[in-house]
């Protein structure tokens, strides 16, 4: 099955952003490691990055209308943007599954950072881990 793995604002800067925070690994090499594990387990894996909350809130509902499953790390837009948590809802009453990553931890990290106001409209979130993160996510949707 096919797999939306979709990245918010400033993630296309890994490798050189706060590499203390987010390791040294770039997007590509995310992307890289998500396609490879994509590949083992049967997965189709369509890999996007953008900075702009509409492209984003766009891509939410193209994997709605063709009933994908998605795996988001919302980046910056999780702590605030109601516009991506409601196009979200509509992934999960829809009947498929949505897996919130994030490379760090956030409850571990500035107050702003504690609130994720897409939780409550994910399937699950996996956070704290890395490239890791993506990939637990798609271990998850592969069971
Ligand atoms: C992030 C955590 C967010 O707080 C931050 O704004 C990001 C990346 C993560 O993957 O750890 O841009 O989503």
């Amino acid at each position: 099955s096919r797999v939306l793995v979709l990245n918010g604002p400033n993630l296309n800067r890994l490798g050189t952003r706060e590499p203390e925070v987010y390791g040294s690994e770039s997007l590509a090499d995310v992307e890289h490691a998500v396609r490879a594990l994509g590949a083992e387990l049967g997965l189709e894996v369509d890999f996007r990055q953008t900075n702009d909350e509409s492209q984003l809130v766009g891509w939410v509902h193209e994997a709605v209308d063709a009933g994908l499953d998605v795996v988001l790390n919302p980046a910056a837009f999780t702590h605030y943007s109601y516009a991506l948590r409601d196009a979200c809802a509509l992934i999960t009453s829809a009947g498929r599954r949505l897996v919130e990553v994030h490379l760090s931890n956030p409850a571990a990290r500035e107050e702003f950072r504690h609130t994720s106001v897409v939780a409550g409209v994910a399937t699950g979130t996996v956070a704290g881990f890395g490239t890791g993160s993506y990939l637990l996510a798609l271990h998850a949707l592969a069971r």
